[in-house]
């Protein structure tokens, strides 16, 4: 949510800063901005929308000259949370003295009391942003020393932060911090690079430092000083990115999410590499550091996350009571610490999510932390701070995740838990034998992800026939209850056709009212113990004149029957068929997306990681 891009170096700052900023647009596009240094004068160029109006804005506005200079400078994209995605509200925002540029993300939640304060002292603001107010703070703190000056303002700031700043009285360094919002130092070779996620750093350097919660460095082209805020030395490591530049371009596709479907088989052998034992029918996964005794000793397993990742740990939630006979529960991660979870020393918390930045399911981890239970996590993005604050987990190893629909990192999650779940249940209840057959299958998810893209012209097609609705029911049960679920967020994220999923049996209990004749209904009715029950649902559907898409295993007759359109997925366990399955829906979203010409990577209001509440 919102990106961060600072340079400092040999490069011309602004083509660098804007060629960042398109590399992190995933994050937020609905405004953007950035200040450079000129001499003793910071200059801003803003722009509403997307990076590219802003570039244009910087090109019209400045001398050409100014794009061949070496130089220092700060940029920023925005989703907005404090006032519209206007010029005036973007970023960077000035101090009242127009000497200091600062780009922020997260809120600052006591934003008004400051405001108030300072507007005493005689600031006077142009923007409704937050981060307006806290740039004219760190202006009204600044006594010579701009470093000092940023730790003085933070100290009087609650809420979440990662910032860049910069002045035009102090050339050469960029201060930058964080709370509860990623930054990441690129350290390059006679140049720095910072910023709110590693996709805009790859093309400079792999070397990077991650901030912790509470530091702040003062960055200049040759050297990084980090501190806390009270100005005590802290050390950070310096890590290897391991990234290639490549990760965040669409190679030849036309949208990063088919690019991203594409990559689901690779993405998933990396996920399942080297995890599965198939000897002893298990699994083993090194984030889930605890001795076989212990995992038996847990009484339940809580999954905590949102979005796409929540639908992930309902998939989870059947895998561990089925593999591992083991009480296991979804919560919404927003609701979590709200709700006052009874959780204690025998809970297994697990937080799922993608970018391991995003605030609710982090504010959970702490809540279960809090309540001692044993906590781990399952994200993708390495060092992310989900990630770090649980220090136990399992990496999904999906590869850098742009489109900001999720779809490799669901079924990677899904087949992690799956791995997971096995471990657990051959700790407890699950054989050798019935382990083995399951360890095999799972092994073979990239080939049966392959399948289903190979039939990806098939489903462009079958898609045409759903580009005119304007609303969609998706069912299921049992496992493929999740997956209706996600197929309806994923259609309704990128196509903005109203898509409801249901389990099967609810649709009678209320929805079925607004089946009209031709109503769209995509019934996912694959192989497995709730099959007929859902061809049943189905019926009740098609006499009230409803369409409906199957979602079915290959070679059921009987289920292509009672459909007008059908998809068929390689027949699987139906723990395992839930990953084919959702990859039909994701390519079936994206052809109806596509054909009604919508933006499908970046859909509007929304961001690829969401670090607010
Ligand atoms: O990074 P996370 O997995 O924690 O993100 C959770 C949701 O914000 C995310 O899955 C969102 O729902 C996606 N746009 C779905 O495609």
């Amino acid at each position: 949510m919102c990106g961060i891009v600072g340079y400092l170096g040999k490069a011309n700052a602004p083509s660098v800063l804007i060629s960042g900023l398109k590399r992190l647009e995933y994050r937020g596009y609905d405004s953007a901005g950035l200040a450079i240094l000129d001499g003793d004068k910071v200059l801003v160029s803003k722009a509403s929308g997307k990076v590219a109006n802003l570039s244009e804005r910087a090109s019209i506005n400045w001398p050409p000259e100014l794009f061949k200079r070496v130089g220092t400078g700060i940029a920023h994209t925005r989703w907005a949370t404090h006032g519209p995605p206007t010029e005036v509200n973007a970023h960077p925002h000035l101090d009242k003295t127009g000497e200091i540029a600062l780009v922020h993300n997260g809120i600052i939640e006591n934003y008004r009391a400051l405001r108030a304060r300072l507007e005493g002292k005689g600031h006077h603001f142009v923007s409704e942003t937050d981060t307006e107010v806290l740039s004219h703070l760190i202006g009204d703190c600044d006594k010579g020393d701009l470093f000092q000056a940023v730790c003085d303002a933070l100290h009087q700031v609650e809420g979440t932060f990662g910032i860049a700043v910069i002045s035009s009285r102090e050339p050469g360094k960029i201060i930058t911090a964080r709370r509860g919002s990623p930054i990441v130092i690129g350290v390059g070779d006679g140049e720095a690079i910072i910023a709110s996620d590693a996709s805009a750093i790859v093309a400079h350097t792999q070397r990077v430092i991650y901030l912790d919660d509470d530091d702040i460095a003062t960055v200049t082209a040759d050297s990084v000083d980090i501190r806390d805020l009270n100005n005590v030395p802290v050390t950070r490591e310096i890590a290897e990115l391991g990234l290639d530049a490549s990760v965040a371009e669409k190679g030849g596709y036309e949208h990063f999410m088919m690019k991203e479907i594409h990559e689901q088989p690779d993405a998933l052998a990396n996920a399942i590499r080297g995890r599965l034992d198939l000897q002893l029918g298990s699994s083993v996964l090194a984030g889930m550091s605890a001795s076989q005794r212990e995992l038996a000793e847990l009484s339940r397993v809580v999954m905590v996350g949102c979005g796409t990742s929540l639908h992930a740990a309902m998939v989870g939630e059947y895998a561990f009571e089925d593999l591992a006979d083991i009480h296991a529960e979804v919560q919404q991660a927003a609701e979590f610490r709200y709700r006052n979870p009874i959780i204690g020393n025998r809970d297994f918390v697990v937080a799922i999510s993608q970018s391991g930045e995003t605030a609710d399911t982090l504010a959970a981890v702490k809540e279960a932390q809090q309540k001692g239970a044993f906590v781990m996590s399952l994200v993708n993005v390495v060092g992310s701070t989900i990630a770090r604050e649980t220090g136990r987990g399992v990496y999904l190893h999906a590869g850098p995740e742009i489109s900001v629909a999720s779809t490799k990192a669901f079924t990677c999650q899904v087949s992690v838990l799956l791995m997971m779940a096995l471990k657990l249940g051959r700790g407890r209840r699950y054989s050798r034998e019935e382990g083995l057959k399951l360890a095999r299958e799972i092994d073979s998810i990239p080939e049966l992800v392959n399948r289903v893209i190979a039939k990806n012209d098939l489903i462009a097609e079958i898609a045409e026939n759903y580009v005119k609705d304007e609303h969609a029911f998706f069912i299921g049960r049992g496992p493929m209850y999740p997956v209706a679920l996600e197929g309806a967020l994923k259609l309704k994220e990128i196509s903005y056709i109203h898509a409801e999923g249901y389990h099967a049996a609810e649709l009678k209990h209320g929805p079925i009212a607004l089946l009209q004749p031709g109503t769209p209904v995509i019934a996912v009715a694959c192989e497995g113990p709730a099959k007929d029950k859902t061809l049943g649902n189905v019926e009740e559907c098609r006499a009230r004149g409803a369409r409906i898409l199957g979602i079915i295993t290959e070679g059921d007759t009987n289920a292509e029957e009672v459909m007008d359109d059908f998809i068929s997925i390689p027949k699987a366990h139906p723990l395992v068929a839930t990953i084919p399955a959702v990859v039909a829906l994701q390519i079936f979203s994206y052809h109806v997306a596509r054909l009604r010409g919508c933006e499908i990577d970046q859909p509007r209001n929304l961001a690829k990681s969401v670090t607010v509440e």
